[in-house]
């Protein structure tokens, strides 16, 4: 049946970025199929479910580029370390605990934290083993995601965390075959190789290979987050982190790297000239105490530039609130107050995110022809401004995923009246707080 949504006012984050009120929305098998100007249009005409929300702001759903959904249960226990250590004394040992019903709530507090902040579309890493799980949760919970399970196939941090090269490659292969463009294209896959430090080239360069096979496919990894991570690689292989994936031809519009934050002039022109992603994740880099990646500079050449929050230990929250927050003020006190203005930062965390997977005809934007994944935002509350001047800032600066009322997937409700439709919150905090328990009973330290 066709819906109509009649919001305050539509951020539509088009190409004039136009900002319309007195506008409805209509809503047919999960598309956007009509712009109503409701001073021509009258609604009592319309032979659908009209939904009125005059108090509300429409914006689309915001797109996280880089995020690790197993990792969501190990909130909070690994503190005050960088990213080395984090992940030789607490990550890897934490995701080598998992087992499938570990990892299964895991997904949902991520899922059920990422859209109750109004993210609607992610790229995740997932961990070595039992990746099914993972796309199962996000098929069961209506989400847009490119996944994969992530790849390891060197491990001298934390030895025991490790599979071999071909056991990768054939897991990865028939997990892609099962996976991507299921869910009616809602899910796709995301070929994931950890990093430089847990790749043998092999396994970097036959996981590339094998997209050709997935076309709509993407290639996600991390990189030059952390200074002793790049000397690591530039003793393995004689070469920063970038010139090394571009000596292996990684590099390109499919791939997305998380962070480049150590990256020299050279490496730049590489990122610009091979069109490759860059998925900036502020908080993360901040707690790891990694680095400011430069993203004024990367902007300025045109280089692609999204937003995720990573995981949860290394942020400690998944809201795309405070990526955009902080992706702007990391940025003021160096390069002044006028950089990363609020409506740029809010393109990163929408139309940019869509643009770097590749979805920017389906997602990132509210326009005809584009799927229905929308956030319905109340700013009638103490803690946003009290006239409306500026509503990116209002957007980026003052609101919370609090202010989020209703989200829409593919125009399917996921949250309604700021709750889970997917999940029992109680619920969900009691298994989790079981899971983790009997997990960290699990655990071998190194
Ligand atoms: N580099 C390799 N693995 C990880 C991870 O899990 N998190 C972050 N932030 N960086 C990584
Ligand atoms: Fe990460």
């Amino acid at each position: 049946m066709k819906k109509i949504i009649i919001p305050k006012e539509i951020i539509t984050v088009n190409e004039n970025n136009e900002i319309l009120r007195n506008h409805a929305l209509e809503i047919e098998n999960g598309v956007i199929t009509n712009i109503l100007d409701l001073e021509e249009y009258n609604i009592e005409n319309f032979d659908g479910e009209i939904l009125n929300f005059r108090n509300l702001t429409l914006i689309p759903g915001f797109v996280q580029t880089h995020v690790h959904l197993c990792q969501t249960l190990f909130r909070g226990l690994a503190e005050d370390m960088e990213l080395l250590d984090w992940l030789q004394q607490k990550i890897f040992p934490y995701e080598n605990s998992h087992n499938l019903a570990s990892l299964k709530m895991s997904a949902q507090l991520g899922i059920n934290e990422l859209q109750k902040g109004g993210t609607t579309t992610l790229l995740d890493m997932g961990t070595i083993r039992h990746e099914e799980i993972i796309f199962e949760e996000l098929k069961k919970s209506n989400m847009r995601a490119i996944a994969g399970k992530c790849m390891m196939d060197i491990n001298e941090l934390y030895p025991a965390f490790i599979e071999s090269t071909k056991d990768s490659l054939d897991y990865t292969y028939n997990l892609a075959k099962e996976f991507h463009n299921s869910n009616n294209g809602m899910l796709k896959y995301g070929f994931a190789p950890r990093f430089v430090l847990s790749c043998s080239e092999e396994l970097l360069t036959e996981s590339k290979n094998m997209m050709k096979d997935f076309e709509g496919s993407i290639y996600h990894t991390h990189s030059s987050e952390n200074k002793s991570e790049i000397e690591a690689v530039k003793k393995m292989h004689n070469m920063e982190n970038i010139e090394y994936f571009n000596s292996i031809d990684i590099l390109g519009e499919h791939t997305v790297l998380a962070h480049c934050i150590h990256v020299n002039d050279n490496e730049i022109n590489l990122l610009k000239n091979t069109n490759t992603r860059i998925s900036h994740c502020p908080s993360s880099n901040l707690k790891l105490g990694s680095g400011i990646a430069n993203i004024p500079k990367y902007l300025k050449e045109n280089i692609s530039v999204s937003l995720g929050a990573d995981g949860a230990p290394c942020n400690n929250n998944l809201s795309q609130f405070t990526e955009m927050r902080l992706a702007s003020l990391i940025q003021k006190p160096i390069h002044g107050p006028t950089a990363m203005d609020s409506l740029t930062v809010f393109r990163l965390a929408t139309i940019e995110g869509a643009r770097a997977l590749h979805l920017e005809n389906e997602i990132g934007s509210i326009e005809i022809g584009k799927k229905a994944d929308l956030v319905l935002l109340n700013f009638e509350k103490p803690n946003v401004t009290l006239i409306d001047e500026n509503v990116y800032s209002s957007i980026i600066f003052s609101a919370n995923s609090d202010n989020v009322e209703n989200v829409m997937i593919e125009g399917k409700w996921v949250v309604k009246n700021g709750e889970s439709l997917n999940y029992d919150e109680d619920e969900l905090y009691r298994n989790s707080k079981l899971e983790l328990e009997k997990l960290l009973k699990r655990v071998k330290v190194n």
